[in-house]
């Protein structure tokens, strides 16, 4: 592990970007690495975002933020993925008006190919890799497939962000704080087929901890609406802000890293896109998927043996099918190049 006088190089890409603006703060005063950790943060971007990027950085100065060490911006992958302890991929082709999911989808293989390539090259091989920018799942894996000499555990995507969405959706209904719900999951794709379970969640209601369908009680909303709204919740915000979660997915971007960094709570699981070995729940291998994972020693494990009835078995396995064609269709991409 990193000693605690070394800074870390910690880079995010799409740096001029939305997110980036929330996360890097968050980063660069403590919520990630911890308030004595210092930094050098690595910022990249495409080069016509570079006057935008230069002012993130003139305002991160203006913070004057005590473990912030050095702030580097680039248009460079060669500069931006070089020695990395931690890369934070949210920088992607957007979907534009009329664009087709697979032409979206061609784009973004490209760019993390190209990344992957340049982790592989340039990077720690024990870099720590958490692909945010969309389609997140397959990216990620097309990034890792290109790396060849880092771990594929070094490679995750975020569906925390739908995580914290699910545990939040339960504690308004139930009138508690989000803390006090633990252990929902997110399986699958981080996309509107993604199944947010609560069948082993728990709440802690009025000082006693129970399940959340026997805290709830109300199986047709937990199978029905509380599902669709976790799933639309990022077109919500979207038609609602006229822009993508932004705050939010800051925040759980801090979450995910933090939680692989320091390690999940005896008894707590959280949701994680990673790699399928083919031997968890059915998912086929080769699939970047959420699934529940602890964390111990910066290693995430998969929680097993969780007991899965037929309703979910189906919204696994939709949300697993998706990914094998998205999976397929970026390869045909990568071998038609
Ligand atoms: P944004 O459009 O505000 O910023 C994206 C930035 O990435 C732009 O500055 C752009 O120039 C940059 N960029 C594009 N190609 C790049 C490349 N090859 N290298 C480096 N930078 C590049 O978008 P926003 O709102 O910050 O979202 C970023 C991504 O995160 C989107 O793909 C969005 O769909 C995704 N997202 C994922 C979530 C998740 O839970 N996995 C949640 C919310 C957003």
């Amino acid at each position: 592990m990193v000693g605690i006088a070394e800074p870390l190089r910690v880079l995010v890409t799409g740096a001029a970007g939305q997110i980036a603006y929330s996360l890097l703060f968050g980063i660069a005063k403590g919520d990630v690495f911890g308030k004595d950790q210092s930094l050098i943060l690595v910022l990249l971007d495409i080069t016509p975002m570079m006057p935008v990027l230069n002012g993130v950085v003139m305002e991160l100065e203006d913070c004057a933020l005590p473990i912030l060490k050095e702030v580097i911006a680039t248009d460079k992958e060669a500069e931006a993925f070089k020695d990395l302890d931690v890369a934070i991929l949210v920088g992607s082709m957007p979907r534009r008006e009329g664009m087709e999911r697979k032409d979206l989808l061609k784009a973004n293989v490209k760019i993390f190919k190209s990344q992957g390539a340049a982790l592989d090259k340039y990077s720690k091989k024990t870099v720590k890799v958490l692909v945010v920018g969309n389609p997140a799942n397959t990216n990620c894996l097309i990034a890792s497939k290109s790396a060849s000499s880092i771990p594929k555990e070094n490679f995750t995507c975020l569906t925390r962000l739908d995580h914290n969405r699910a545990q939040s959706q339960i504690a308004v209904r139930l009138g508690i704080p989000a803390k006090d719900v633990k252990n929902v999951i997110i399986w699958g794709n981080h996309s509107s087929t993604q199944f947010p379970d609560v069948n082993h969640a728990k709440a802690t209601v009025k000082g006693k901890t129970i399940g959340v369908y026997e805290a709830v009680q109300d199986d047709s909303w937990l199978k029905g609406d509380f599902i669709t709204t976790v799933q639309q919740r990022g077109a919500a915000v979207i038609k609602a802000r006229k822009l993508s979660s932004a705050m939010s997915a800051a925040k759980a971007i801090c979450d995910h890293v933090r939680d692989w960094w320091f390690g999940t709570h005896e008894g707590e699981f959280v949701s994680m896109g990673v790699i399928s070995d083919g031997n968890s729940y059915g998912i086929p291998e080769d699939l970047i998927y959420s699934f529940p994972v602890a964390i111990k020693n910066q290693s995430w494990k998969i929680i097993e043996g969780l007991p899965i009835d037929d309703f979910s078995r189906e919204k696994m396995k939709l949300t697993a099918d998706e990914l094998v064609d998205e999976r397929d269709t970026a390869l045909q991409f990568i071998s038609s190049e």
